[in-house]
């Protein structure tokens, strides 16, 4: 097969990495990749939502499988094109239809699903600019911390935790009425505040069978102790060991049966995986979000513990036959570990040479906002590097990939090196 991956950061590089593995595919492309996918694929020029030149590309060479990484083209209906296009349609494309991938692009549309099929989450409201004092009295009635949700994608940015009832007042009205985050904050999801330590579940599904992946947890403060500005992600651990055999089958019951039979229900047609973020309050799960993606970096350690070709189980999604794979996972633990540029997630600089990737040994480098540039790899982004290391515990994981991180080197390179600590 011939198959095409769009993305360029570290969770493109993973699905990079586990593709070239399987025996069925014959070419590689990733569209605009980054130097990690440089190495084991051909890189294209494209951009992630430019349908037009995707669809002039996937013509000249014939490709049978897209593979979305990024919620945006889903969110914008890269699926839906496909199908609507008769010299495209027979293409297997990995990702939800635009319908279905309201579940990230609005998070209204994900509460009143969750709702609907009675999956358990924080109690919550919406509201838009033509009711901000409704808003105002909604707070009044809810405890501190607050909660505040733009509703539509704001780059990871669009949520806001607040301690204070005045400051949650006038940041709801800067939401609403003064565009904070343009567009996404025209409807504002206000929500009941949730304690708990945070996990996530991937599920992969034809849109009637189910596979569940091992769980994940990510960190995503910069700072040690979680504490600081939310970044994308500055390490992840697989498996997560408070998710117990009790706990996860609650999760299963609870969470991904409704949640598959109620994409069948609201005929929400998906084919690709469920990112479900969970937080456990007490014993028991409640949903923070949906994803219609892989993590980042959750990727870059659940790739890794699934022994099946990823290429077979794509297969199996597109002819809606996923029932008759066994899904079989390395019960060996893995971590990785986000090498970020100084200053990410503010401004940073980029263009610094990166180097010692050759004499890393037992982990696997996995390349996020990393580029080729003279022959020699640079930085591009803010999240620069993932170190993704295996172990018999995930300590043993981590210990690793940071005896790697430190055979590496580029100006102003930081990680967080308590990755773990809370667990
Ligand atoms: P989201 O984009 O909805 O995943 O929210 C981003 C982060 O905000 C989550 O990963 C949580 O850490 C936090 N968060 C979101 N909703 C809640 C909630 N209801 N209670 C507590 N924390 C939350
Ligand atoms: N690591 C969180 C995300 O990919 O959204």
């Amino acid at each position: 097969m011939t198959i095409l991956i769009l993305g360029s950061g570290g969770r493109e590089h993973t699905f990079a990495w586990k593709i070239v593995q399987s025996p069925l595919c014959k070419q590689l492309y990733v569209a605009p990749g980054n130097s990690g996918t440089a190495e084991i694929a051909e890189n294209i020029n494209l951009n992630v939502l430019d349908f037009q030149g995707i669809k002039a590309f996937v013509l000249s060479k014939q490709i049978d499988m897209v593979v979305v990484g990024p919620e945006d083209p889903l969110v914008q209906g890269i699926h839906d094109f496909f199908l609507n296009d008769i010299a495209l349609k027979h293409v297997a494309v990995i990702g939800p239809q635009k319908a279905a991938a309201a579940l990230e692009g609005s998070k209204e549309f994900a509460k009143e699903f969750l709702y609907r099929h009675n999956i358990p989450t924080a109690a919550y409201q919406s509201f838009d600019a033509t009711n901000v004092e409704k808003g105002y009295a909604f707070l009044e009635t809810l405890n501190p911390p607050y909660v505040l949700k733009a509703d539509g994608l704001a780059a990871g940015k669009g949520v806001l935790i607040l301690n204070d009832l005045e400051e949650a007042k006038s940041e709801l009205k800067s939401m609403l009425v003064d565009a904070k985050f343009g567009n996404a904050s025209a409807k504002v999801v206000i929500e009941e505040f949730l304690d708990g330590i945070e996990l996530s579940c991937f599920v992969l599904t034809d849109g009637k069978h189910y596979k569940i992946l091992p769980t994940a947890k990510d960190y995503k403060r910069i700072g040690e102790g979680d504490t600081g500005l939310n970044t994308g992600g500055m390490g992840a651990i697989s498996p997560v060991p408070f998710a117990t055999e009790e706990f996860f089958r609650k999760v299963e019951d609870q969470v991904v049966k409704p949640t598959i039979s109620g994409l069948q229900k609201d005929n929400l047609p998906y084919k690709g995986f469920v990112f479900i973020g969970l937080i456990k309050v007490g014993d028991e799960p409640k949903v923070i979000e949906y994803n219609v993606r892989m993590g980042d970096p959750e990727t870059e350690v659940v790739l890794p513990r699934l022994k099946n070709d990823l290429v077979k189980i794509f297969q199996a999604i597109h002819e809606r036959r996923l029932d008759e794979i066994e899904i079989q996972i390395d019960e060996r633990a893995a971590a990785t570990i986000m090498m970020v540029s100084g200053g990410y997630p503010e401004a940073y600089e980029k263009g610094k040479e990166i180097t010692g990737l050759k004499t890393v040994t037992e982990s696997i480098p996995f390349h996020a906002g990393a580029t080729l540039r003279d022959g020699k790899i640079v930085t591009s982004g803010g999240r620069v590097m993932a170190m993704t290391s295996f172990g018999e515990t995930f300590q043993d994981a981590i210990k690793k990939s940071y005896q790697n991180i430190e055979k590496l080197h580029f100006d102003k390179m930081y990680y967080r090196k308590d990755i773990g600590f809370d667990l």
